[in-house]
């Protein structure tokens, strides 16, 4: 019944646990023993064979030898940091979430990412960034795993294996590593139409951030909320930074690749390191969780459409501040595990196909990449919550778990977990109505339209950003061997705006379509653009 703590104490292992994972003034073996040597292997004479029985030379290449783990399927190229996150209060009417409430301190772990590239790729090429943040609640963790845009390529998680595989390098040649010179990615997004608004977001000035600093976050879903008397909201989370949005140009985003390309994560460390703190605001759009669910006619289970600020603004409901570096980038930044179910009382999911697959999909690679099915014990993802779980055993656990094998009801171990009168306990489940349909794969009508907001976005663009993506646009184009896969794009262009598809086409020295669709009737979002943008108000 006592809460049995996962993170492994020296009573737990028998060995004290120290910060740094090393003790002592002497250099010794793994298992303790001192060592004399460590720069000559055993030898039967100087110039001998090596012998068999030299255990210490053994251990020390067998432990090299495996000292890499895969590198995620997707965003392997990260940078981490510790900080804090303060609540404002401004939540607690519509979220029970206590790390919302007024003054509250929460202590965070934040992984910034490129998504494409391999661990060892440049911070600086054209990319979606990750922006993923681990809140560790009293009530347990609160995994917030966005990325530096509010919109995704697909609306079905089924569709992830089929995007990642048309944008990661090709099988044979392995290039390219930026994402979108591509025929396989311009292939697939022209044909997969529902990926032209993300496909925007990367062709402008948000795909080559300036610093991890200065990126906008987006939890993309949205999300459902519900406060202390079980009311219900629709919300979408959103990170505003501190310094404001700022993005490299593509010269500098293309000599930075080859003159520093560490530069994001150089960028980061350097300014924690100096104090200059790194901060964002965290704020929701809220929205009434109405059985449509949707805002002003935007259905708000589609991951490719956005809610416009002007339409809902984004309130700030607390401050992120990064003020830690990790000691140790295998430990903090390679183990961490995030996942989006990772979510405390009065913060919940809706039905977004995309947000559903992603339920099932992180748990799944994590099990491979972090070597099975304890990796919550990893210092950097246990829980800052108690733990008192009824999992057990399995690859390296670390746990010496006392008493009974767990089951319930049992009358053995003494405790009850659910006492009496603990009916006010806050995991409880929303009671959202399940529709009454017939099972069948497909979407709702509402997903069908898949220009509307890229026109939007296209015309909130001040004219130096039009500039940017037309040569975007122009330059990722030109890269593709296929002409049949640009002509294609190009209707896709002419869909969304006649003059944008007219100077790419001149660009790539080909023909511009006329639109096969109505040219939307939309109001642009000045929220969108990065000139003159102001956030905070002060
Ligand atoms: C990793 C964001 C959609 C599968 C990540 C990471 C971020 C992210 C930020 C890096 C986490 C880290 O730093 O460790 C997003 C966003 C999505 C999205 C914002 C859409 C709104 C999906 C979908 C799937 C998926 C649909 C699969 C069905 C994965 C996997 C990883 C990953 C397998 C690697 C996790 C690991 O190895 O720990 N995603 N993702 N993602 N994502 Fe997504």
């Amino acid at each position: 019944g006592a809460p049995q703590t996962r993170t492994p104490t020296g009573a737990e292992t028998g060995a004290p646990a120290t910060a740094n994972g090393q003790q002592g003034a002497f250099l010794t073996t793994a298992q303790g023993a001192r060592l004399r040597d460590t720069d000559h292997s055993l030898k039967a004479g100087p110039r001998g064979p090596v012998l068999l029985q030299d255990h210490h030379l053994r251990e020390k290449i067998t432990h090299f030898d495996h000292e890499r783990i895969p590198e995620r399927v997707v965003h392997a190229r990260g940078a981490g940091a510790h900080g804090e996150f303060t609540a404002y209060g401004t939540a607690e009417a519509v979220t029970r979430a206590g790390f919302l409430a007024k003054g509250r301190t929460t202590e965070v772990f934040v992984r910034f990412s490129t998504v494409l590239g391999s661990r060892g790729s440049a911070d600086t090429v054209r990319d979606t960034r990750g922006f993923a943040t681990k809140f560790y609640t009293d009530e347990g963790t609160f995994d917030l795993v966005g990325n530096n845009m509010p919109v995704f390529f697909i609306q079905d998680a089924i569709k992830f294996p089929d995007i990642i595989h048309a944008g990661k390098p090709h099988p044979d040649r392995e290039i390219p590593q930026a994402q979108s010179a591509h025929d396989t990615f311009w292939d697939f997004v022209s044909l997969h139409t529902e990926a032209q608004h993300h496909a925007m977001w990367n062709m402008s000035d948000r795909g080559i951030p300036r610093s991890y600093r200065t990126m906008e976050g987006f939890g993309v879903h949205t999300f459902r909320l519900v406060n202390a008397a079980g009311e219900t909201v629709l919300a979408k989370f959103h990170w505003k930074p501190k310094l404001g949005v700022h993005s490299l140009t593509w010269e500098e985003a293309q000599l930075l690749g080859g003159i520093d390309p560490d530069f994001h994560r150089r960028d980061l460390y350097d300014a924690i390191e100096a104090g200059a703190f790194p901060e964002w605001e965290l704020g929701l759009q809220v929205f009434p969780d109405t059985p449509e669910e949707t805002f002003a006619g935007i259905d708000l289970l589609d991951p490719t459409k956005i809610v416009p600020e002007e339409l809902a603004p984004v309130q700030p409901v607390g401050k992120l501040t990064l003020n830690r570096t990790p000691t140790n980038f295998f430990a903090e930044t390679e183990q961490v595990a995030f996942h989006v179910g990772h979510l405390p009382p009065g913060i919940d999911v809706t039905n977004d196909p995309l947000l559903q697959g992603r339920l099932f999909s992180y748990v799944d690679t994590q099990l491979t990449r972090l070597g099975g099915p304890n990796f919550a014990q990893i210092p950097i993802n246990r829980p800052h919550a108690p733990v008192n779980d009824m999992l057990r055993d399995g690859f390296h656990q670390q746990a010496v778990h006392a008493g009974v094998a767990p089951y319930r009801p049992n009358s053995l171990d003494g405790g009850n977990p659910f006492p009496a009168g603990d009916d006010d306990h806050p995991f409880v489940d929303v009671p959202v109505q399940v529709a009454q349909a017939p099972k069948v794969r497909a979407n709702p009508a509402s997903f069908d339209d898949h220009f509307s907001q890229v026109r939007l976005f296209w015309l909130s663009m001040s004219p130096v950003e039009r500039e940017h993506i037309i040569r975007a646009y122009t330059f990722e184009l030109g890269k593709c061997y296929h002409q049949a896969i640009k002509e294609r794009q190009l209707q896709c262009l002419a869909n969304i705006d006649p003059v944008l598809c007219a100077q790419v086409a001149t660009g790539l020295g080909l023909p511009a379509p006329e639109p096969t669709v109505p040219l939307a009737d939309v109001e642009p979002s000045p929220a969108l653009s990065q000139v003159g943008r102001q956030w905070p108000a002060d």
